[in-house]
C-alpha cells in the first residue's frame, strides 16, 4: 500500500478540486491510500477579498513573514509521496502555505520523502518555486516533480478576471470576459498527471517523472512572463520593506502606502508590461539557445 499525503491550502477550493481530479484514479485503487490535510491560518484571510486587504498582504507575502496556523496532525511519520498543493501570492508562496513549510515542527515528515509541488496560480509562479525548492532541499525532501496549473488567457485578460474572481468569489465566465483562473477543462483533465504518478510507483522510478510531466504540457512557462516576474519581484521587495516599516498588517498607518502600491502595480501591469513583454519576447528569440535552455531547466526542476 502506497501512502500519499496531500497538503493543501485553497481559498476558493480550486486547488482541492485540482488535487482530487489529479488523484482520482489512484483514489479508486486499493493499492493507494490518500490523506488530505488542509492548512488553516488561525486568522483566516478574507475571500472574497476587499481591495485594501488584497494589496495589504503583499509585504508579508514577498518578505516571507509567517502567520499563525492551526496545528496539523499527521497520522503517520512516513509517507511514500507528499503532494504540496499551493497558490502564489505576489510572486511568492502564499502566506499560509509558506508558514507551514517554514515551520521546523513539520520538517520530519519531509525527510528523504518524495515531494511533488502542485501549483494553481494566475500565471506567475517561477520565483516562488525557487524559494520552495530551496526550502525542500534544506529539510531533506526529494523534490521529484512540479505540476503547474495556470490561467492560459492573455496576461491582461487574466488580470481582469482574477480581480473579478478575488473580489466577488465568482469565477465566471462573466458577460464580456472568460472564466477566471484555471479552466474547468484543464481541471477535468488533471487525472493524466495521476496516471504518471501511478506509473512511477509501479516502476519504482520517479527519475523521469518530471520530464514526462513536461512532455504532456504540465509546466506551462513563458520566457517574457518569467523575466517580468523576476524584475517585478525586485520592485515588490522595495515596496514591501517600505510598507512594513509602517507597522504590522493591521496597522492603518500602512494604508496610504498600500494604496500607492496598488496604483503603481496597476500602472505597471496595464501601461508598462505590454511593451516590455514584446521586448522580452525579442530577447527570447535573439538568444534562443541560452533562453530556451533556461526555460527547459526550470521546467525540469534544474533550478
Ligand atoms: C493576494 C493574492 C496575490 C496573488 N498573486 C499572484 C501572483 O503573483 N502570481 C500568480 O500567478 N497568481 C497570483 N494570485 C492567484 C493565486 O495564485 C490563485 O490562483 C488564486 O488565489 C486561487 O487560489 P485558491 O486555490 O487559494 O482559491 C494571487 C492571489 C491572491 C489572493
Amino acid at each position: 500500500m502506497k501512502e500519499i499525503l496531500v497538503i493543501y491550502y485553497s481559498q476558493s477550493g480550486q486547488l482541492k478540486e485540482i488535487s482530487n481530479n489529479l488523484l482520482s484514479s489512484l483514489a479508486k485503487n486499493v493499492d493507494y491510500n490518500i490523506t488530505y490535510k488542509e492548512i488553516e491560518p488561525v486568522k483566516s484571510y478574507p475571500f472574497p477579498w476587499k481591495s485594501d486587504d488584497f494589496f495589504n498582504v503583499m509585504p508579508e507575502s514577498v518578505l516571507g513573514v509567517k502567520c499563525e496556523i492551526n496545528e496539523v496532525d499527521f497520522e503517520k511519520n512516513n509517507y511514500d509521496l507528499i503532494i504540496l498543493a499551493h497558490q502564489i501570492w505576489y510572486l511568492s508562496p502564499s502566506i499560509p502555505f509558506w508558514s507551514f513549510l517554514q515551520d521546523d515542527k513539520y520538517k520530519h515528515i519531509f525527510k528523504d520523502t518524495k515531494v511533488i509541488t502542485l501549483v494553481g496560480a494566475r500565471n506567475m509562479w517561477v520565483m516562488a518555486l525557487k524559494d520552495i525548492s530551496k526550502r525542500l532541499k534544506e529539510i531533506g525532501a526529494k523534490h521529484v516533480g512540479n505540476i503547474v496549473f495556470i490561467d492560459k488567457h492573455n496576461n491582461l485578460i487574466s488580470v481582469l478576471t482574477i480581480i473579478k474572481w478575488m473580489f466577488t468569489a465568482k469565477k465566471g465566465p462573466y458577460k464580456n470576459l472568460p472564466e477566471a483562473g484555471v479552466s474547468t477543462k484543464e481541471i477535468n483533465y488533471a487525472s493524466k498527471y495521476g496516471e504518471l504518478i501511478k506509473t512511477a510507483f509501479e516502476n519504482n522510478n520517479f527519475e523521469d517523472f518530471q520530464s514526462k510531466v513536461v512532455s504532456i504540457g504540465g509546466v506551462p512557462i513563458n520566457f517574457a512572463v518569467k523575466i517580468t516576474e523576476q524584475n517585478a519581484k525586485r520592485i515588490f521587495k522595495i515596496w514591501a520593506n517600505k510598507i512594513i516599516k509602517k507597522g504590522e498588517m493591521e496597522n492603518p498607518k500602512r494604508l496610504l502606502l498600500v494604496r500607492a502600491f496598488k496604483n503603481y502595480l496597476l500602472f505597471l501591469i496595464f501601461a508598462i508590461s505590454p511593451i516590455v513583454h514584446i521586448l522580452f519576447m525579442l530577447i527570447f528569440y535573439l538568444l534562443y539557445p541560452i533562453t530556451s535552455k533556461k526555460i527547459s531547466d526550470i521546467s525540469l526542476l534544474k533550478l
